[in-house]
């Protein structure tokens, strides 16, 4: 007479078969034998419940559902193993452990952002502290602190991108894309007592027709000195030295005299041609001129140190200014600006 032994026999073997199969195919035949419909072993068994005694049915019952279930179970933790090394083996297939690394691409510094550092440390060793402003300016410190008032013919050639005030477009504070970073002089000195001496590297906006030299967007370092018994042979001094420590020791500056409203006198500043050093009529960099303009510069006019509360008869300043991409362009032989902005890996991969 079968008895519940019997079945937990059957399911030990089956378990035990069950381990064994190798792939799909073997276990979906223990599947069949052990637990098909038909003809299968346990279906076997439970028919045999029909011929028992009564009594002996309950316990008969259950000890065929836990056979059903160990085998099962069994079957399903099988074919989990069989699928999860088969993923593991097309894995290993695929990893090649004996092919050379690849290469780990390193970024480098954007000549830019390479060339402003050059200028913050350069001026760093003559006691100038980098700091930055802001791209977005009021009308005011863009113009008229820097005794540009409106309709004054400067502001034509500094036409720029003008933008809406978050604020409510009061019309008393336009913003606009500022066209210079000289309005950080106008800030710093409303915030600090002199002596001072700043360099404020910076991006700045124009309405520009683009060409080699020309971007609407460029890159500007401006500097300011403020203190007592300052002169034009100190703003000399500084920028000769600038010139040398960027350009080498070769590198001549040349000053003549220019206008800008926010300073009096004003003077235009052209470093000589680290190229060609004069010596090539057709130079890319120089126009064969020898000369290359490069910044703004002068002292700081009596009627903007008067705006910002300072006593013009006894603190005198200096101020300068100039294009990053030029001194890029001079230092690196680049003959259009457009370059630096084109984002072009074959130019920035040059540097
Ligand atoms: N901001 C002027 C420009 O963008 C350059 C300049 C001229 C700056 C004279 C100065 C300065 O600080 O003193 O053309």
């Amino acid at each position: 007479m079968a008895g519940p032994q019997d079945l937990k026999a059957l399911a030990d073997r089956a378990v035990a078969e069950i381990a064994m199969c190798a792939d799909d195919a073997a276990l979906e035949a223990a599947r069949v034998r052990y637990l098909g419909r038909k003809d299968s072993e346990v279906t076997r068994a439970t028919k045999q419940i029909a011929s028992l005694p009564t009594k002996d049915k309950p316990a008969y019952g259950a000890a065929v559902n836990e056979a059903k279930a160990r085998i099962e179970s069994a079957l399903q933790s099988r074919s989990a193993a069989l699928h999860g090394a088969s993923i593991d083996s097309s894995l290993r297939e695929r990893v090649d452990l004996t092919l050379p690394p690849r290469p780990v691409r390193i970024g480098r510094l954007h000549p830019v952002t390479a060339t402003i550092r050059d200028v913050s440390r350069i001026f760093g060793t003559m006691g100038f502290e980098t700091i930055e402003g802001p791209e977005i300016e009021t009308d005011y410190y863009n113009f008229e602190a820097l005794n540009i008032p409106p309709g004054h013919p400067a502001r034509e050639k500094w036409d720029t991108l003008w933008v809406s005030n978050p604020l409510g477009d009061d019309p008393k504070v336009p913003l606009l894309g500022r066209t210079h970073t000289s309005p950080m002089q106008v800030r710093v000195m409303e915030k600090r007592k002199p002596p001072i001496r700043v360099v404020i590297p910076g991006r700045c906006y124009r309405y520009e027709a683009t060409d080699a030299i020309h971007e609407s967007i460029l890159h500007q370092y401006e500097g300011l000195a403020i203190d007592e018994k300052l002169t034009m042979a100190d703003l000399k001094g500084v920028l000769y030295s600038f010139a040398r420590q960027i350009f080498g020791s070769k590198s001549n500056v040349r000053f003549r005299p220019d206008y800008f409203p926010f300073t009096e006198p004003s003077a235009e500043i052209a470093f000589s041609c680290v190229i060609c050093e004069g010596k090539d009529p057709q130079c890319h960099t120089c126009g064969g001129d020898g000369w290359i303009e490069a910044a703004g510069c002068g002292m700081v006019h009596p009627d903007v140190l008067r705006r910002v509360g300072y006593d013009p008869d006894r603190y005198q300043g200096f101020a300068f200014g100039g294009g990053i991409e030029r001194l890029a362009m001079v230092m690196s032989g680049t003959p259009d600006i457009r370059l630096f902005a084109q984002n072009d890996l074959r130019f920035l991969e040059s540097f």
